[in-house]
């Protein structure tokens, strides 16, 4: 049996991922240490899927835990998704930014020579070309992040290219994901982050539901065509199936890169409008000030993935609000169950 071990699987992208893996007859293995996921996803992901499927907590950052996992469950294949991932946590801290992140990679990595596993699909961000120089951005757009997260998805990129050139593997792809939202149409997993959200949808969800008073605009005199700042929302659906495309792939020169977006710009506006819709009723909103560090439009060319994967976006923004709306309602009820 052919085991994809999907490291940081219980996490927001990780569990779409692995059910996206399930409903194409693959086998996922799931390892986290649920620092930022709830366990309970791994009863709900084997309940949609109706198997039972495999799972190890580990602390990927331990690197004796990493070898023995990979003795145990063999994979032939990886998808490494786990990793700190607040910016404004790495800035405060940097030092625990680059070694867990840089250091959860590394383990992964001695391990997969370890035992011969040599295919990885590695989960990078957009946020690697810092300020767009133009957009959309393509893979050619130069890597300039501005802040320690950043960094560390640009290095982890770097240092699996070097793996590559070492002949440790034979294929790994990386996936620059633009701004992931929604949850899987059934309702039963979704963005689940612990503490305050920074992002948008979660914050638009969280006034929704009351948590918040008000959504605050982060500007309204950016030179977009309404003047809020625009980016690109990819349904994290269908950036669940481009990790699936993307291990099916064979990549030129054994590394190859990839945007994860839809090719389309939504403003911060369209998003309140539409997650209003979605609702059905019209979320509190104020305009604030500009947020420092904000680039006023990024929205990903999308044109390698899609002409060299077999994948494509298939949901909408519209999609991805309903979706959330719905997954956000079953989880109320069962909460308070
Ligand atoms: C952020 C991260 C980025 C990460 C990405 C996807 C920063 C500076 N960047 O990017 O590294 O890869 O999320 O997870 O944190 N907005 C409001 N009001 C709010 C919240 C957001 O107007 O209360 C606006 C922002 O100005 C932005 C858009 O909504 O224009 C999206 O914001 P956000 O979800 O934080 O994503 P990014 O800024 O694109």
């Amino acid at each position: 049996m052919n085991k994809i071990l999907v490291c940081g699987g219980a996490g927001y992208i990780g569990s779409h991922v692995t059910l996206s893996l399930l409903r194409k007859g693959q086998t996922p293995v799931i390892v986290d240490n649920f620092a930022n996921s709830d366990p309970s996803v791994i009863g709900r992901l084997n309940s949609l899927a109706g198997v039972q499927i495999e799972c190890h907590e580990v602390e990927l950052a331990d690197e004796a835990a990493v070898s023995r996992t990979f003795q145990e469950v063999k994979p032939s294949a990886v998808i490494q998704l786990a990793g700190l991932k607040s910016v404004g946590q790495s800035v405060a801290n940097p030092t625990d930014y680059y070694s867990v992140n840089l250091g959860i990679t590394l383990n992964i990595l001695s391990a997969m020579e370890r035992y011969s596993c040599d295919r990885i699909v590695f989960s990078s961000s957009a946020t690697v070309y810092g300020e767009p120089e133009y957009v959309p951005i393509d893979e050619a757009h130069c890597v300039s992040p501005i802040n320690p997260y950043g960094r560390t998805k640009y290095f982890q990129e770097e240092i699996i290219r070097d793996w590559v050139a070492a002949g440790e593997l034979s294929s790994a792809v990386i996936l620059r994901y633009f701004n992931p939202v929604g949850a899987d149409a059934s309702g039963v997993i979704g963005e689940d982050p612990s503490g305050i959200p920074n992002n948008l949808m979660p914050i638009l969800g969280d006034t929704a539901a009351g948590i918040r008073k008000e959504v605050e605009i982060f500007g309204g005199d950016y030179a977009t065509r309404d003047g809020t700042c625009e980016r690109d929302y990819i349904h994290v659906s269908d950036l669940a199936d481009a990790h699936v495309a993307a291990l099916a792939c064979d990549p030129e020169d054994k590394f190859e890169v990839f945007n994860v977006g839809t090719g389309r710009g939504v403003t911060v506006r369209e998003a309140i409008d539409a997650y209003s819709s979605a609702l059905g009723r019209p979320l509190p909103e104020r305009m604030g000030a500009r947020r420092e560090g904000d680039a006023a439009s990024s929205v990903a060319a999308n044109e390698k993935i899609v002409s060299r994967l077999n994948w494509r976006p298939l949901r909408s923004f519209e999609d991805a609000c309903r979706d959330d709306v719905r997954w956000r309602s079953q989880k109320s009820k069962s909460n308070s169950m």
